[in-house]
């Protein structure tokens, strides 16, 4: 599928002052990186390349929580809504599991999966996960053997290293900056936060842990 135009090291992002957030946020935000409709416009589209790539396929989606949980309801509302309006439907069930490996805006070593023990309920079916990409998810999925693997995520970093794994469908491909917002948290916090967002240093200092 088409990859999209990088969001730049030096793109400003919009000023806050152009949208709605929860006033709660203010001051603890630098600017919006991409606005909520932004977003959605992006996640219909790749609702329709991943329609066009699985045909008719059953599929099983698997959401990683947390921080994939809006990207991954949206994308699925989208698939459904392309799926009720064709002549094929496609059947589609949803499961989750749960990651965490970050403490502030740092990633740290251990890696916790809750929720995978039993993926057998993935064996011959195609998957779309969704939240970030991460080698050792997709090892543990490939040993069901489901027919077919994609991952899609709304947004890749760009980081020097170890672009081992890039999700077949990407959102967004954004400076390796901490962002918050669309389900994207620091520290549990900017859950409730539509857009997609850059935290400010006193943000980052107001929810440490
Ligand atoms: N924001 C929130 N959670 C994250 C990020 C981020 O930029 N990177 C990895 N987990
Ligand atoms: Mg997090």
């Amino acid at each position: 599928p088409a990859t999209p135009e990088p969001i730049n090291d030096d793109w400003p992002g919009y000023s806050l002052d152009l949208f709605n957030y929860p006033t709660h946020y203010s001051g603890d935000l630098d600017c919006v990186i991409i606005p909520h409709g932004v977003i959605m416009d992006r996640t219909e589209r790749l609702a329709r390349n991943i329609m066009d790539d699985l045909g008719d396929h059953d599929i099983v989606v698997l959401c990683v929580l947390k921080g994939g949980y809006q990207f991954c309801a949206d994308l699925v509302e989208r698939i459904k809504a392309l799926s009720r309006n064709s002549n094929h439907t496609i059947p589609m069930r949803v499961h989750f599991i749960r990651l965490r490996s970050y403490l502030n805006d740092q990633s740290t070593e251990d890696l916790h999966i809750l929720g995978a023990e039993d993926l057998s309920f993935l064996a011959g079916k195609g998957i779309v996960g969704t939240g970030k990409t991460m080698e050792t998810l997709l090892q543990h999925v490939k040993a069901f053997k489901p027919k077919m693997i994609k991952v899609a995520g709304l947004l890749v970093k760009r980081v020097q290293h170890s672009l081992a794994s890039v999700p077949d469908y990407v959102g967004f491909e954004i400076p390796n900056r901490f962002v918050v917002g669309y389900a994207l948290d620091y520290n549990e916090y900017f859950r409730d936060l539509n857009h997609i967002c850059i935290i400010s240093e006193s943000g980052k200092k107001k929810y440490k842990v």
